[in-house]
């Protein structure tokens, strides 16, 4: 049984066994992440310190520029990885290609391979905005010992077997699911331990937000343009309120614990919109399900669809399972 105010390090060794495929590989990639995640945080905190650190001629001793974050948080997170021999491969959003991991042991048996948006909202980072890190794990569909190949990569989302993020905001959480619901845990900063803090976290059926760059109105499909609208007419409990923080993890986070949907629909400008598959769509559309709440892409489940590329976009809806499928209603009927 999960505990309120138990350490992330003792929930996993105890949630171990709950998995199917128990082997321990599983809680060792979760704890490099946690590794990671609390190393990106130490420096995400301090992104306004750089240029003041730099004119104080801090410099590192071979005189590297400083590097931008999400080029850190890319470098830090597969470092995590690699070193420790958990993994078997990794795909980067900020990758071209997949990386193969070959572990130092003879016969290399890392069954997992990891998918990662290492820094997600990056363009926060200036303005002191959350930011966050979404990863999804899949078991290779390769022989065990061989190098990964693109079809490691190229699974549909429905054969993630854990999938979370973490939220750089005004406290540092991880939030992940090995597909036995959603945990959230808060990183007690004084001390470096994340603490399970959101025990078995639900969207709410319905809610009031939602979540879209209306900037881009004009160039919606119809059916987003309606459904806006039917957002934004006053009738009974409506209207509904926008909130858009312009970093997935953030408005996602939010929707989950408050209610409501976000969208990221195609337009006239990008024909599958703008969030990518495999790093963002995916395991946010597992976190979604597992807590109760729905992604689709209009008309298709997320986690249904076949990838076809490492880097492919896909129009994105989710949250609270009936505003989702409100949204869809909207989408049959007006495409
Ligand atoms: P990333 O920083 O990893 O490139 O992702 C940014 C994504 C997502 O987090 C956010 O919701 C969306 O892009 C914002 O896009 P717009 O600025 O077009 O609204
Ligand atoms: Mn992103
Ligand atoms: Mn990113």
């Amino acid at each position: 049984m999960s505990k309120k105010n138990q350490t992330l390090g003792e929930f996993i060794i105890e949630n171990q066994s709950s998995f199917k495929y128990t082997s321990g590989e599983l809680s060792r990639l979760i704890n490099s992440i946690r590794l990671a995640a609390k190393v990106v945080n130490h420096e995400v905190n301090k992104a306004g310190l750089v240029d003041i650190i730099g004119a104080a001629g801090e410099t590192n001793i071979q005189g590297e520029d400083q590097q931008k974050l999400d080029v850190y948080a890319n470098d830090k997170f597969i470092q995590t990885l690699t070193n420790r021999n958990i993994v078997c491969g990794i795909a980067s959003e900020e990758e071209d290609d997949f990386i193969v991991v070959n572990s130092q042991d003879e016969n290399h048996q890392n069954k997992y391979v990891v998918l990662i948006d290492p820094l997600d909202g990056s363009s926060n980072i200036d303005v002191n905005v959350s930011v966050g890190t979404i990863f999804s794990v899949y078991r290779r569909v390769t022989p065990v010992g061989t190098p990964v190949t693109i079809e490691d990569f190229l699974q549909k989302g429905s054969e993630q077997v854990a999938a979370g993020y973490v939220v750089y905001g005004t406290s540092t959480m991880i939030v992940y699911t090995t597909g036995d619901g959603v945990n959230g845990f808060t990183l007690n900063p004084a001390i470096g331990t994340f603490y399970l803090s959101h025990p078995n976290m639900e969207f709410p059926e319905d809610g009031k937000i939602y979540s879209v760059n209306e900037g881009n109105y004009i160039h919606f499909p119809l059916g987003i343009k309606k459904y806006i609208k039917y957002c934004q007419e006053e009738e009974g409990d409506r209207p509904y309120t926008s909130r858009y923080i312009g970093s997935l993890v953030s408005d996602f986070h939010r929707n989950m614990i408050k209610g409501g949907i976000y969208m990221y629909p195609k337009s006239s400008k990008n024909s599958n919109g703008k969030l990518r598959l495999l790093y963002e769509c995916n395991p946010m559309a597992f976190l979604a399900e597992q807590a109760n709440g729905k992604a689709s892409d209009g008309f298709e489940r997320i986690m249904d669809i076949q990838p076809t590329e490492l880097h492919q976009r896909v129009p994105f809806l989710c949250g609270s399972k009936n505003m989702v499928e409100k949204a869809e209603e909207f989408m049959r009927e007006y495409s």
